[in-house]
């Protein structure tokens, strides 16, 4: 019913996936001429007779394969539902990709994707820092199913991922290679189409390939598309800047049709699907998202312009600040089309000084998350990665005195003036 009206072109002019964000995917004669798709806020859906009803979840539950060109039929919210296909649909457009699932928050997707590919036995790769919940699934999680697990630094680079394949592979077969690029809260960016050409040379024995996933909720997905430089699978955190009101939680999982369909199987086994009146809050963010991302983007870098010369500020993590000689500088150019709007900052002072700083913000306002519409700050040492041995944040970078902002969508010079005064 939902997803036939797909036109991507005008003759051969290609639309924008800006423009397709307005009516991508729905049909409004089929919904009494509404501009906006419904929230098809239903649980289940009426069968025309017992015999469709058989056919339907033969077809969800994998049992009959889809002719070319025929959508799935509605059965169950669980599975499938108008709203949350239409907004799927809508973010493969963004992704480039050929499906996508949505589910109930990042770590839904993070969970379901690890759990469809990884069995007893296997060993998860994963770039560290990597955010707190994922780490937690990773190394408490699925260790108590017997799931292993390495990880490397991503300021080491491809260096760091060649060992860490090797000492995986020892251990046992590779299910996931995990990617956060970049990383949180230090934004090291790590090479994708490396990482892949590592994993078809290292990994050739395996009966299986490893599934490479990328988190892209940092700059995705608008300033990089993983997909497009050899990840299998695209991860979202839709509760950041794709949801980007702060109103929302909820996850996402693109690629292609063979690989996503196995996560959909068991998302819908496992009930980690988004519900609709979430998926219609994400239709309406999709719309504006190139506007608020890019306005986010240019207000970031008018802060680090500002901080950069600022006495009291001895470091900005800030991919827009990379120098030519810096390695990462090449991978920058390559695969990231703008430098985002979340970033670390490190103040004189230790955790007083970063405290001092916190304490003092009049209009941003001090709390963990990022990519809304208002600007964030907050102290990773003591919040987002309090969970990360001392030693151990201090090797990565995390010191006492770092602050991790999200620039919002404010007046760039009010977010200036608020940040000059808690600094001085
Ligand atoms: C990079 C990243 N991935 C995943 C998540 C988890 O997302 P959610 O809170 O929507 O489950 C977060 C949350 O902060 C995040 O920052």
């Amino acid at each position: 019913m939902s997803t036939h009206y797909k036109k991507t072109h005008i003759g051969q002019h290609p639309l924008k996936p800006e423009s397709l964000m307005m009516g991508y995917g729905y049909d409004p004669q089929l919904s009494e001429g509404s501009i906006k798709c419904p929230n098809f806020q239903t649980s289940t859906f009426v069968f025309k007779s017992a015999e469709q009803g058989k056919d339907f979840f033969n077809v969800v539950s994998g049992r009959r394969p889809l002719e070319p060109g025929e959508q799935a039929g509605l059965v169950y919210s669980r599975f499938n539902n108008p709203t949350i296909e239409i907004a799927e649909n809508r973010i493969a457009v963004w992704d480039q990709a050929e499906d996508c699932i949505l589910t109930g928050s990042g770590m839904s997707a993070i969970s379901t994707t690890l759990l469809t590919f990884s069995r007893p036995g296997d060993v998860v790769v994963y770039s560290e820092p990597i955010y707190g919940g994922t780490d937690t699934l990773i190394n408490v999680i699925l260790k108590q199913m017997g799931i292993q697990s390495v990880g490397y630094l991503s300021s080491e680079g491809s260096a760091g991922l060649e060992r860490a394949i090797k000492d995986a592979s020892a251990l046992g077969n590779i299910s996931v290679v995990m990617l956060e690029t970049p990383d949180n809260p230090t934004n090291n960016l790590l090479d994708i189409a490396a990482c892949k050409a590592l994993l078809d040379t290292l990994t050739q024995d395996q009966e299986a390939a490893p599934v490479l996933a990328v988190d892209n909720t940092m700059l995705g997905p608008l300033w990089q598309r993983p997909l497009a430089h050899g990840a299998d699978l695209c991860l979202y955190s839709l509760t950041k800047y794709v949801g980007g009101h702060s109103d929302l939680i909820g996850g996402s999982c693109s690629g292609s049709k063979a690989l996503v369909s196995k996560v959909r199987k068991v998302r819908n086994s496992i009930g980690t699907t988004m519900d609709s009146n979430t998926a219609w809050l994400i239709l309406r963010s999709l719309e504006t998202l190139k506007i608020r991302m890019q306005a986010a983007n240019d207000g970031a870098s008018k802060v680090v312009d500002f901080l950069s010369s600022h006495d009291k500020v001895t470091r900005i993590d800030y991919p827009g600040l990379l120098k030519t000689n810096d390695p990462q500088y090449a991978i920058y150019q390559k695969q990231c089309t703008g430098a985002g709007s979340t970033f670390s900052f490190e103040v004189k002072g230790g955790e007083a000084g970063a405290f001092a700083v916190l304490n003092k913000l009049k209009l941003v306002k001090l709390a963990v998350s990022l990519g809304g519409t208002e600007s964030l700050a907050q102290h990773p040492a003591a919040m987002t990665h309090s969970g990360v041995p001392k030693d151990r944040r201090e090797f990565i970078g995390v010191t006492e005195g770092l602050i991790r902002i999200s620039i919002g969508i404010e007046d760039a010079d009010d977010i200036i003036a608020d940040l000059a005064q808690a600094l001085n």
